[in-house]
């Protein structure tokens, strides 16, 4: 263990239930972290509670009271900050950031998608997967780039699509590994055995090509 407990900072938008998969997980010492706040753009953002009934700090930066994304991003990056967080996680937040924000946080800012990535970048991700009679789908762990949706991959999640899927089905179960493989994204950064660099992964002190793949329980290498 190092000798400071490393920090994370959790973005929100929304119901937070990812976040609760961290909260979790930091409980039973699966992260091996502190939490030391969660942010909602959004004072209505459920996962706010959730953060308050942990005991987390909590912090409302509403977009709308900022002129430019610029000032919204400088607003969130000096609040932040104050964590010196080994960790930023993008959590269900809704906001595009800058560049700027994105390089401030460079290897150390993760985001996570309702998808099997590059497949389905952006919204409507069980839609359209159904739409394409896809025979399987996810969920992805992934840096944050410029481009959306378009980081590096850590880990991803993958389930079949069953012929009774509806969208809310599909969503649920897909929902259900998004908290499996998010505290254990987190976990492996913090512990050490995955590593980035440059925007560049490293798993057990090799390259990782292929992202790491949770299926049937198991985590996997490709
Ligand atoms: C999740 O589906 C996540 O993949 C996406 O936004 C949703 C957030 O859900 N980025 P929650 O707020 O964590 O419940």
């Amino acid at each position: 263990m190092p000798i400071s407990t490393p920090s994370l900072v959790v973005l929100i938008s929304g119901s937070g239930s990812n976040l609760q998969a961290i909260i979790n997980a930091v409980k039973n010492k699966q992260i091996h972290a502190r939490l030391c706040a969660v942010i909602s753009n959004r004072a209505d953002s459920f996962g706010l509670q959730r953060a308050k009934n942990a005991g987390i700090k909590t912090f409302i930066i509403d977009h709308r009271n900022y002129h430019s994304r610029e000032n919204f991003d400088s607003a969130l990056i000096e609040r932040i900050d104050e964590c010196q967080p080994d960790l930023v996680i993008l959590a269900g937040f809704m906001r595009i950031l800058t560049t700027r924000f994105i390089q401030h946080y460079a290897d150390r800012l993760l985001n996570i998608h309702p998808s099997l990535l590059p497949k389905y970048k952006g919204l409507n991700t069980h839609k359209r997967a159904l739409e394409n009679a896809e025979t399987k789908h996810g969920a992805s762990i992934h840096l944050v780039s410029n481009e959306l949706d378009s980081g590096a991959i850590v880990l991803q999640a993958e389930i079949p699509i069953n012929s009774s899927d509806t969208q809310e089905i599909l969503a649920a179960r897909v929902l259900k590994q998004e908290h499996v493989i998010y505290p254990l994204a987190i976990a492996l950064i913090i512990d050490g055995e995955l590593t980035i660099s440059n925007n560049a992964l490293t798993y057990n002190q090799k390259p990782l090509t292929h992202p790491l793949l949770w299926q049937s329980g198991l985590l996997r290498e490709q």
